[in-house]
């Protein structure tokens, strides 16, 4: 296992559309792993998307079960090719990204959706995730279309936050992604 570099704003390899996952095999799950390791190494990030350590396939990782408040989650999930097929409501949240890491920023997203995937070995996944779980998967499969939080706020001028200090495993871990 290896701990990746992350691609950081303004690297426009983070605008690359990434690729779906053909094959299931022993290649796909030893990345898996260097993308978990990465994951855990930096400021232990709810999510995290391939893209993010410059492999451009539809894998993302997500684990909300760490959340600083208690909220409705599916523990630590691999998700490949995962796709959004329903939608319902909008709210605005804070986000953070390890690829900005200077900043946070206000978003809106759906409040609940339908998730497809397929776990590391194929097998069809679905969930239906609510608030804070399915934000952070819309986050990270903005990641693989080649957007990042900072193309979706309303206005930078008054949705950008700036970061005093970016604290490594410090209290705003929970909301990287
Ligand atoms: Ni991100």
């Amino acid at each position: 296992m290896a701990i990746r570099e992350i691609l950081k704003l303004p690297d426009p390899r983070l605008k690359q559309v990434s690729a779906p996952v053909e094959r299931f095999d022993e290649a796909l799950r030893a990345f898996i792993a260097d993308l978990e390791e990465t994951r855990q190494a930096g400021p232990a990030a709810v999510g995290i998307a391939a893209p993010q350590v410059g492999h451009f396939q539809r894998i993302v990782i997500l684990d909300c079960s760490t959340t600083r408040k208690p909220v409705p989650n599916h523990g630590h999930l691999v998700l490949v090719n995962p796709e959004i097929t329903e939608w319902d409501g909008y709210e605005i949240g804070r986000e953070g990204c390890l690829s900005v890491p200077d900043y946070t920023g206000n978003v809106i997203r759906a409040t609940r959706i339908h998730l497809k995937a397929r776990d590391a070995r194929g097998e069809p996944l679905e969930f239906d995730m609510e608030g804070f779980e399915a934000r952070a998967a819309q986050h990270e499969i903005d990641h693989l279309d080649g957007l990042l939080f900072v193309d979706r706020v309303v206005s930078r001028r008054t949705d950008l936050f700036r970061r005093k200090v970016y604290q490594k495993g410090g209290r705003k871990k929970a909301e990287e992604a």
